[in-house]
């Protein structure tokens, strides 16, 4: 698990402390969950890191639990995916004893430019790692990417079943939005998608009853 103290540490950024604040004096479920080396609670992925991330987003694939996708990515592909993102769309991971554990992208939301400042996001754990905090961590410092590179709000779809995601989402200030009704089929069965936001900025301005 995260050291809550640790990681609240006046040298990170003020959106970065802010999303942690939500996860500070929260009590961590019951049960074994080892520290993430808190020396660096994130950092953003490099290309070296295309081998960790591939498998931890495969693991996610099999699983069935998190994306329409069904076929296995390959490292060239994921290694492509990160290049073309570039410096705009950042993928942060974590790591807990020399390996990553953990993954966050962003990715471009619509082509359109008045949505230049939305990005749509995920995030994996790797199977053994999940429900110790590697996705607060990585989350909480992909909106710190963000929100430093300008983006207003961050968008997502989650399985009405993923109650993690779901939790997790919640607990990093994200609001449910609804639900859309088949919206997708995987493997041959229709599946909702509820759809999540949180904004990065100018939020209070422009909604102060949010
Ligand atoms: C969803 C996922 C990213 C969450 O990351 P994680 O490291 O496992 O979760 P954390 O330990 O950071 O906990 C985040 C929140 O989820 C809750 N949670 C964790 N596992 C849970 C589970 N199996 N069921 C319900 N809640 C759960 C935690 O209690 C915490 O909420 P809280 O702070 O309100 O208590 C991770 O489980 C995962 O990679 N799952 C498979 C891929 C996936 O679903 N990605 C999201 C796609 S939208």
């Amino acid at each position: 698990m995260l050291k809550r103290n640790t990681t609240c540490s006046p040298s990170m950024s003020v959106v970065f402390q802010e999303s942690m604040k939500l996860l500070c004096g929260h009590a961590p479920p019951a049960g074994a969950r080892p520290e993430l080396d808190a020396a660096a609670p994130y950092r953003l992925a490099r290309i070296t890191d295309v081998p960790a991330i591939t498998r931890i987003h495969n693991e996610s694939i099999a699983d069935r639990v998190a994306t329409f996708e069904t076929e296995l990515r390959t490292e060239a592909e994921v290694a492509a995916a990160l290049a073309e993102r570039g410096e705009r769309y950042p993928t942060v991971v974590a790591e807990h004893g020399g390996q990553v554990i953990a993954c966050a992208g962003a990715g471009t939301y619509r082509p359109r430019a008045c949505y230049a400042g939305v990005a749509e996001f995920s995030v994996y754990v790797a199977r053994a790692s999940r429900g110790r905090g590697a996705g607060q961590v990585v989350l909480a410092g992909l909106i710190e990417e963000c929100a430093r590179r300008g983006f207003w709000t961050l968008v997502s779809r989650i399985f009405p079943e993923n109650m993690a995601s779901r939790a997790l989402c919640r607990r990093l200030g994200f609001r449910e939005v609804g639900i859309y009704r088949r919206h997708g089929q995987l493997d041959g069965a229709w599946r909702d998608c509820v759809i999540v936001e949180r904004i990065l900025r100018g939020a209070d301005d422009d909604h102060p009853g949010r």
